[in-house]
């Protein structure tokens, strides 16, 4: 694991930013999304995003993009202060401190770009992640209840943030 680099994504890592995103989407547990949108689409998401000046960094494993991470600063002057992270690793890079080093370093990269308060909102049954969370200085703030809805399987949403003052 000591090998993988955390770097900034750039414009030649956004198809296999695009592939690694719908294999993680596809698992149908963690995010959001249950599968990528169409690769056109992402590509010119993630441009308009890195080019706003979000953080969007990713993890890699030689040429392989193994995971990634983002906070993207809200839209409205008054929300300009927060950003909204997602992150995700494919699964034989998990539980090996990877995404540990990847959330700290995005969080240092928001701070840098100024960013006050960093948001999420996580599955009630992903303790994994909640743990992630916790340990880098996460508080849980709320839940969303029954949010989350996959074939009629309804799961709680819980909000979470940091902020840096
Ligand atoms: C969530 C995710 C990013 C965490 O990254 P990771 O590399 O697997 O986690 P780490 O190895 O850095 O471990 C983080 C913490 O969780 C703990 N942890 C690891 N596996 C765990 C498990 N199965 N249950 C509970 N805690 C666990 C670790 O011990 C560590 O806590 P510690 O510092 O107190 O020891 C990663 O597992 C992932 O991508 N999962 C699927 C997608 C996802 O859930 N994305 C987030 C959506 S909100």
């Amino acid at each position: 694991m000591d090998d993988i680099r955390i770097e900034r994504m750039t414009e030649a890592h956004i198809e296999s930013f695009h592939r690694a995103l719908d294999i993680v989407a596809r698992e149908r547990k963690y995010l959001t999304l249950l599968e990528a949108p169409p690769l056109e689409d992402t590509r010119k998401f993630a441009l308009s995003s890195m080019a706003n000046g979000n953080v969007h960094l990713v993890a890699l494993d030689g040429d392989a993009l193994v995971g990634w991470c983002d906070i993207r600063r809200h839209f409205f002057p008054s929300r300009a202060h927060c950003g909204s992270l997602g992150m995700g690793l494919l699964s034989d890079y998990r539980e090996k401190g990877l995404g540990r080093r990847l959330i700290e370093a995005a969080i240092e990269a928001a701070r840098e770009a100024g960013m006050i308060r960093i948001e999420l909102g996580v599955h009630a049954d992903n303790v994994r992640a909640i743990r992630l969370y916790e340990r880098v200085g996460f508080v849980r703030e709320g839940v969303s209840r029954d949010a989350f809805c996959v074939e009629g399987h309804y799961t709680d949403v819980i909000n979470m943030a940091m902020i840096f003052w």
